[in-house]
């Protein structure tokens, strides 16, 4: 059993017996652990709570306090109860397996101790126990880089915003009130750079709007509200935008929902600005708002009958910057969908699709967690 890479363990001996403690220290010991011995109950809540040690093995058969309520003991405390506990027990003791388990053990080792068997046990939990620690190591990171992540594009968006305003209103100005002094060229020019810093402008909200859907900064403000009015309002503006043609819009009315309003109109301006974007080139476009019940719960859905998509090449769908359709007549940086899913899940709810190529889209979302996924 030897393990020369082996990363050190403390380990926490509990028995009221000297030559048991001895026989264990001295095997632990000589495998390179850290060990420390203690005869009874409440020595070991003492040695614990002054060091916790990375693993306890724990006789069950001893005065006064014994294994068992030492091990109940140690998992009622927050502080103490994710050390590891193995048990102790000698073949004519009165040993409860199932007990054991039951007040939290997480093993147990038979008396007379066989040196291979005791190792790999201890072995065993450390090994455990090293991996939670990394993964929480990890995770620990990830957040952290996460939330950098996060206060960056925060930072970055509302940054490029306001220099970007400054930009749009000069070009503004240049346009309007000096236009008529400038020859053609020069106005077509300014009229360029127009058309780039709004375009611009529009990605920045979006990203703006991606990191607003997540952060923390902000806290959700929930109202009952008539989500069909919403739904009706932006339809009307979208109206307004796309001036080519009549577009037919059928939305149910009166569907109340619980909520963040202004997270849940920017979602809806995504899917219903997709919807309208990807009925442009339709015969009979027709964008559906509404409701259905699935599984005794509401679930709300926007449909459109447009270009659809291949739903199989369609997982990278909700990740930032993916578009399935690659054409420069659709303008748009794949961030929608993204913010839309963010939103419904800070919600509690799901967001879903069904789609066909050249038939049309449906998302479908809900607000809270469904019943059973
Ligand atoms: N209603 C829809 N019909 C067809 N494809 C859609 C629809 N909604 C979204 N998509 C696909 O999903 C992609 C990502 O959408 P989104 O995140 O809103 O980004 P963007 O609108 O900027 O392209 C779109 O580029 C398109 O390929
Ligand atoms: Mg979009």
């Amino acid at each position: 059993m030897n393990n020369p890479n082996k990363d050190q363990g403390d380990i926490l001996i509990v028995d009221d017996v000297p030559e048991n403690l001895q026989l264990l220290f001295t095997m632990l010991t000589e495998q390179g652990y850290e060990v420390r011995r203690v005869l009874n109950g409440k020595q070991a809540l003492n040695a614990v709570r002054v060091e916790p040690p990375d693993l306890i093995l724990l006789d069950i058969k001893m005065p006064d306090m014994d294994g068992y309520e030492v091990c109940q003991r140690l998992k009622a405390d927050s502080k103490t109860q994710d050390i590891p506990v193995i048990f102790l027990s000698a073949l004519n003791d009165a040993f409860d397996k199932v007990k054991a388990f039951e007040v939290g053990g997480i093993d147990y080792i038979s008396k007379p101790f066989q040196l291979q068997e005791v190792i790999i046990r201890v072995e065993n939990q450390l090994n455990l126990l090293r991996m939670q620690n990394k993964l929480k190591r990890k995770n620990h990171e990830l957040e952290i880089i996460n939330k950098e992540l996060e206060a960056f594009s925060y930072t970055v968006s509302h940054d490029l915003r306001n220099h970007l305003n400054i930009i749009n209103n000069i070009t503004y100005l240049l346009n309007h009130k000096y236009g008529e002094k400038l020859d053609d060229v020069v106005q077509k020019y300014i009229q360029s750079l127009e058309n780039e810093s709004t375009r611009m402008g529009e990605i920045i909200e979006d990203l703006w709007r991606l990191s607003e859907s997540k952060s923390n900064y902000l806290e959700m403000v929930l109202d009952s509200f008539n989500l069909s009015s919403m739904v009706e309002e932006i339809v009307s503006k979208l109206r307004q935008e796309t001036d080519k043609k009549p577009q037919k819009f059928i939305i149910e009315p009166d569907i109340y929902v619980m909520g963040d309003q202004g997270l849940i109109k920017i979602a809806l301006e995504n899917l219903l600005d997709n919807a309208n974007k990807f009925t442009a080139k339709t015969k009979e476009p027709c964008i559906e708002f509404g409701k259905l019940e699935k599984d005794a719960q509401t679930v709300y859905f926007v449909k459109d009958n447009g270009r659809g998509f291949d739903p199989k090449k369609a997982d990278k769908l909700f990740t930032p910057f993916h578009r399935l359709h690659k054409d420069e007549e659709v303008a748009g940086e794949g961030i929608g969908l993204a913010t839309v899913q963010r939103i419904i899940e800070r919600h509690g709810g799901k967001i879903w699709y069904d789609a066909i190529p050249n038939q049309g889209a449906t998302f479908y979302f809900t607000l809270q967690e469904m019943p059973d996924n």
